[in-house]
């Protein structure tokens, strides 16, 4: 079982959030701690919040909090960071970084069934408190909750096919784990598919586990708060790893600031933009960590300012 995950992105993210030792700082998905490490380095007076729902990431977080009397570790979803900084009392913060997705860790971990590659019970659950898992959605999902799913969620082309083949293997007997699952899938394509390069069950399995973590929900509560939250001079960086994901930022951050239209025969109303992104463009890795981290190869940064 690895525990390792490479930070994706470390200098960038951290040259962005342009650190004050003294102020306080958020990263909303630990992980295991490859930012978080890199942001406690810099601090001096100030303080760290670090949030994950995966019990295993809080278990590493409390292991880094007893060396370091500034980092505070919170087990909820990014997605109450607002009550999570007023239980704390803190009214806003200097810079907040997120991470999203699932880690390499969880990837490796075979039991924790996030991945069409080791076998085990279909779950997916990154909060392993929570009740819903791939389990019930594979096999309880209507049919077309089910397209719903693979087609927005995975962008799978193929999903009609596939969601036939689950409906046909639940009707014998459930589908129990990943690699029934992966069975299922293969046995629904036809040869000509199956030999396009990629895994068949790539796509699929990225979309049960975005609809069991509710990924594309709790991210998009988590923007309106995180910007809410930043102080003046804050900044929010975001690294995102597929389109979906990445679609939900840029729209968040261009609605925040772009001047709203205004009509033309109408005097130009001078609206004071709140916010600035700081990044036209996403910034990707560069050629060596591309070489070194094939998960950074999808990764976009993009980053906005409190003005
Ligand atoms: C890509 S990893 C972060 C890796 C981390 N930056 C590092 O360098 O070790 C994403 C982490 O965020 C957590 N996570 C994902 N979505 C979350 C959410 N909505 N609320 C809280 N934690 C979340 C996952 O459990 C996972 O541990």
């Amino acid at each position: 079982m690895s525990q390792y995950h490479i930070p994706v992105m470390l200098k960038e993210c951290i040259q962005t959030l342009n650190i004050d030792p003294t102020q306080t700082y958020v990263d909303a998905t630990f992980g295991r701690g490859g930012h978080s490490q890199e942001i406690l380095k810099q601090l001096t007076t100030g303080r760290l919040i670090v949030i994950d729902q995966d019990l295993d990431a809080i278990a590493e977080a409390k292991k880094l909090a007893l060396k370091h009397s500034n980092l505070i570790v919170v087990h909820d979803n990014y997605s109450s960071l607002k009550n999570i900084l007023t239980d704390l009392n803190i009214p806003c913060v200097a810079g907040i970084l997120v991470d999203c997705g699932v880690s390499s860790v969880q990837l490796d971990e075979g039991e924790r069934g996030f991945s069409y590659r080791f076998d085990a019970p279909l779950d997916m659950r990154m909060n392993q408190t929570q009740k819903l898992n791939a389990y019930d959605i594979v096999n309880t999902a209507p049919a077309g909750e089910l397209l719903r799913i693979l087609y927005t969620y995975g962008e799978e082309k193929h999903a009609k096919m596939i969601v036939r083949g689950i409906m046909r293997a639940r009707e014998q007997q459930p589908i129990e784990t990943t690699l029934q699952l992966v069975d299922v899938i293969k046995s629904s394509l036809p040869n000509k598919i199956l030999k396009q390069v990629g895994h068949p069950a790539k796509q699929t399995f990225q979309a049960i586990r975005i609809a069991v973590n509710q990924e594309l929900e709790h991210l998009e509560s988590f923007l309106t708060q995180a910007t809410d939250v930043l102080c003046p001079k804050g900044v929010l960086v975001t690294l995102t790893f597929h389109s979906l994901e990445d679609r939900l930022v840029k729209q968040h951050f261009k609605s925040l600031s772009t001047p709203p239209k205004t009509n033309k025969r109408l005097p130009e109303s001078h609206v004071q933009l709140e916010y600035t992104t700081l990044t036209k463009q996403p910034m990707i890795a560069d050629e060596q960590e591309l070489m070194d981290n094939p998960r950074s190869k999808s990764a976009k940064l993009r980053a906005i300012q409190r003005l």
